[in-house]
C-alpha cells in the first residue's frame, strides 16, 4: 500500500481556550507571522473570532486549512449537519478543509455507525475537503473502520508530546496509514520547563519550543501547538531550522510519564 500524502501543513495553530478578541488577536498573528493551518471546534466557542481573523487577513480562502470539530450534542442524526452548515456560517467559509468528530459519543450515547454516516454526507455535501477523528482509541479505530474506509479517515487528532508519546495507538495508525495529529504538544507550557529539553534546546541554541515541535516533526506528526504572543507564535513558526540527532531524539523518548492532560469524565477507555 502506498502512504497517502498528507496535504494539511505539518505545524498548525491551536484555539483552545482562546476566546474573544484574544481568539481573533492571536489567529490574525499567527496568520501574519505566517501559520496556514488553524485548529478550532465548535465547543471552544470562538469559530465567529477565527472567520474574522481569516476574513481581515486578505489571506485567499485557498491557502488556509481550516479544521473545526463537531461537539458531542450534535452527534445526533438530527443535529449533525445543521451544526456543521451553523460552524461554517460563523466561520464565513463555504467549506472546511478537515472536519472531526472531537471524541467518541460519551459512553456509546450516539451509535458510530450513524455519526461516521453523518460526518461521510457532509464530505458528499461539500462542507468539508477531508474528514477524520479526534481522541479515537484503537478500539474505536476499529469499529469506525467498519462504517468507514480507513483511507477516509485523514487524521486521528490525539494528545502526543514528550511526556505522553502513545506509542501503542500511534503505531496503530501508522500500520493504517492515518495520519496522525498531536494536540497539546507543549503539554499547554509544562514541558518548555524541562531540564532536558532545555539541555536539548541549549545544544541547538533554539527554544525549548521548537526542540519539542522538533521532535513531533521527527516522529512525522502533523502538530498545532496554541499561543496568544507574537513573540511565541514566531519562535513556532521557525522550528525548522532545528535538527535533532538519534541522541536527542530517544532523551525526548525517555521522558514519557504517561501525564495526559485531556481526559474528561467522558473519555473513553485510554490504550
Ligand atoms: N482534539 C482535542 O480534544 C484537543 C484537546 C486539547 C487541545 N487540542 C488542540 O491542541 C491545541 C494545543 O493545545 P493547548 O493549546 O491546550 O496547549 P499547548 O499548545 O501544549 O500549550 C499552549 C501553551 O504554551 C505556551 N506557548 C506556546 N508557544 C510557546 C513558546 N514558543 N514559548 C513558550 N510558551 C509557549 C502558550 O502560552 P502563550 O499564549 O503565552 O504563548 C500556552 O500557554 C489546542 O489549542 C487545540 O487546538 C485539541
Amino acid at each position: 500500500m502506498t502512504k497517502r500524502v498528507i496535504e494539511m501543513p505539518e505545524l498548525g495553530m491551536g484555539t483552545f481556550r482562546l476566546e474573544g478578541d484574544t481568539a481573533y488577536n492571536s489567529v490574525k498573528m499567527a496568520l501574519e507571522v505566517g501559520f496556514r493551518h488553524i485548529d478550532t471546534a465548535q465547543i471552544y466557542g470562538n469559530e465567529e473570532q477565527v472567520g474574522k481573523a481569516i476574513k481581515d487577513s486578505s489571506i485567499p480562502r485557498s491557502e488556509i486549512f481550516l479544521t473545526t470539530k463537531v461537539w458531542n450534542n450534535k452527534l445526533n442524526k438530527t443535529d449533525f449537519i445543521p451544526s456543521v452548515k451553523k460552524s461554517l456560517e460563523k466561520l464565513q467559509v463555504e467549506s472546511v478543509d478537515l472536519l472531526l468528530i472531537h471524541w467518541p459519543s460519551p459512553a456509546n450515547n450516539q451509535a458510530m455507525s450513524e455519526y461516521l454516516t453523518e460526518l461521510l454526507k457532509a464530505k458528499q455535501l461539500g462542507l468539508t475537503k477531508h474528514i477524520g477523528v479526534s481522541n479515537f482509541t484503537i478500539a474505536n479505530l476499529n469499529e469506525a473502520m467498519q462504517t468507514l474506509d480507513s483511507r477516509e479517515i485523514f487524521t486521528n487528532q490525539i494528545e502526543v508530546h514528550p511526556y505522553l508519546t502513545n506509542t501503542k495507538l500511534r503505531a496503530f495508525c501508522a500500520q493504517h496509514d492515518i495520519h496522525v495529529t498531536a494536540y497539546m504538544p507543549f503539554v499547554v507550557g509544562k514541558v518548555l520547563k524541562d531540564q532536558t529539553i532545555i539541555d536539548i534546546a541549549k545544544k541547538h541554541d533554539a527554544s525549548p519550543a521548537q526542540v519539542v515541535l522538533a521532535w513531533e516533526n521527527a516522529k512525522g506528526m502533523t502538530t498545532i501547538p496554541s499561543s496568544t504572543k507574537r513573540k511565541n507564535l514566531e519562535d513556532n513558526f521557525n522550528d525548522k531550522a532545528v535538527k535533532l540527532d538519534d541522541e536527542d531524539i530517544a532523551r525526548i523518548d525517555g521522558l514519557d510519564c504517561n501525564d495526559r492532560q485531556a481526559t474528561p469524565d467522558f473519555a473513553p477507555q485510554w490504550d
